[in-house]
């Protein structure tokens, strides 16, 4: 099967759900736009779900009820992925904080964990005012520290690990495709 992402030709049905982990600004939304896309298979945001549920934007909720309610409702958002029909899921950047949401992201398919360097997520997401974590941490010093407490958590909850950093979202898409062989399966009939 081609693994070229600008002329995949076959659709896919995944066998499990899919998750894309990793900092802000690692490209995870972006990559996953260019997955689903190119093989053809669902996916969901999780930021754009929540947003969607909770009637406001991700920094609005922020503010008004404080970052743990929304680490509850992102564990929400992964239990009730149970029992759905597999899709790719472009996870918010601290989904990965919380134990029982890496494993119940384990539990339900493979992790990919897409890495970034501290200046690279610097200079994609630097002046981003969306970002409530972000918004007193605008160097990449701030955001190595931050990135550094996150390392071994993003490590726990992944099965696969892609540097992004010198890679187009085309060129990641063709490694995840190369990488997800076996979680994959071809249907020309769709
Ligand atoms: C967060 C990352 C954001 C969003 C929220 C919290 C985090 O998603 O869920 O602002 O804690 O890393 P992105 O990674 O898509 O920016």
């Amino acid at each position: 099967m081609s693994v070229d992402a600008t002329s995949a030709a076959v659709r896919h049905r995944l066998k499990q759900h899919l998750f894309l982990i990793g900092f802000m600004g690692s490209g995870k939304s972006t990559v996953a736009s260019t997955l689903s896309a190119t093989l053809g298979i669902p996916a969901l945001d999780s930021d754009a779900c929540l947003e969607q549920e909770l009637g406001c934007s991700i920094a609005d909720f922020f503010s008004r009820e404080g970052e743990q309610a929304f680490r509850d409702r992102e564990t929400e958002f992964l239990r009730k992925l149970r029992g759905q029909s597999p899709c790719l899921i472009s996870c918010g950047g601290g989904m990965a904080l919380r134990s029982e949401n890496r494993a119940l992201m384990r539990l339900l398919g493979p992790v990919i964990y897409l890495t970034a360097t501290p200046e690279t997520v610097f200079s994609r997401i630097g002046t981003d005012t969306a970002r409530p974590l972000l918004k007193d941490k605008k160097t990449s010093a701030d955001i190595a520290a931050m990135m550094q407490a996150r390392l071994p958590l993003y490590e726990d909850a992944a099965s696969l690990k892609i540097a992004t950093d010198h890679l187009s979202p085309a060129e990641i898409t063709n490694e995840l495709i190369r990488l997800l062989q076996p979680f994959l399966s071809g249907d020309e009939s769709r």
